[in-house]
């Protein structure tokens, strides 16, 4: 659906008459941060590695060194990232509406950094690590530039592994309950940054529209959504939520 002023004030409109909002995050959310998308066709983190290699637990039994270097390097870049304007939207949104949600497919801690206080991580946390045999918290103190993680994934509690979902994993349970529920009594779900193709998190939108809600997509690109979707605006993500939050939070 086209992007025309028209209808961005109709969504306007409809966003000033609601208070129940939830915002799914992916991949795009940051890449105005600095921190790669997936599936992007020369810029993807998928285009320049094989995520076979890198994200999965088979990968990770083979080569736990090589699996912890890439995510060092990538750990390394999510520090250097500063949230931007449309992460300053987020939080301005949150503190209009008495329930709003984000639910981010990131493990960059973007978000919070920005000062979002209901934050759902489905696919974890680049900045935490946990133990590889039980799952456990090892440490959650990788947050800020002075922090340096550790160089091995070698640990006394076990070998440690990055706090994030691989392929062939399954989500967090109660992140995914939590994300299902806050979805299922939302008035508005807007989708922000993401191609809306992984499951289970691609699936949220739908579900939105089952329920009546009104679904907004924020994404230069088109994806499987687009066509769903009450309003689909082709834009970044800072330009994107910077229109919605002019229009409602004047
Ligand atoms: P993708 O890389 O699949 O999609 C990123 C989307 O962001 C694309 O649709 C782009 O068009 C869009 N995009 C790019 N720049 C943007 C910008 N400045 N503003 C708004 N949108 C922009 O990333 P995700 O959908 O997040 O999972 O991918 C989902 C999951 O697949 C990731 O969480 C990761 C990956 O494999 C795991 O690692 C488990």
């Amino acid at each position: 659906m086209p992007s025309h002023p028209a209808l961005r004030s109709s969504l306007i409109d409809r966003l000033r008459t609601v208070e129940r909002v939830v915002v799914l995050t992916g991949a795009g959310m940051s890449a105005e941060s600095g921190i790669p998308t997936f599936r992007e066709a020369q810029t993807g983190l998928w285009a320049r590695f094989r995520p076979e290699e890198l994200a999965t637990p088979q990968a990770f039994a083979a080569n736990p060194q090589r699996v912890w270097q890439w995510y060092q390097w990538r750990r390394q870049r999510v520090l250097n990232a500063r949230p931007h304007h449309g992460h300053e939207a987020l939080v301005t949104l949150e503190d209009a509406l008495s329930d709003f949600t984000i639910i981010t497919q990131n493990v960059d801690e973007l978000h919070q950094r920005a000062g979002n206080r209901q934050v759902i991580e489905l696919h974890g946390s680049i900045l935490r690590n946990i133990c590889s045999v039980t799952g456990r918290l090892i440490d959650s103190d990788i947050h800020t530039e002075t922090v340096t993680p550790p160089s091995s994934p070698h640990h006394p509690a076990g070998l440690a592994r990055p706090g994030v979902v691989w392929f062939g994993e399954a989500l967090p349970e109660s992140a995914l309950r939590q994300a299902m529920d806050a979805v299922a009594s939302c008035q508005v779900c807007i989708s922000v940054g993401t191609s809306t193709l992984v499951q289970p998190a691609a699936s949220l939108p739908w579900q939105a529209l089952e329920v009546g809600a009104t679904v907004v997509e924020i994404n230069p690109e088109e994806t499987p959504l687009s066509r769903d979707a009450d309003f689909s605006l082709r834009m970044t993500a800072s330009e994107g939520l910077g229109v919605i939050v002019r229009g409602c939070c004047p």
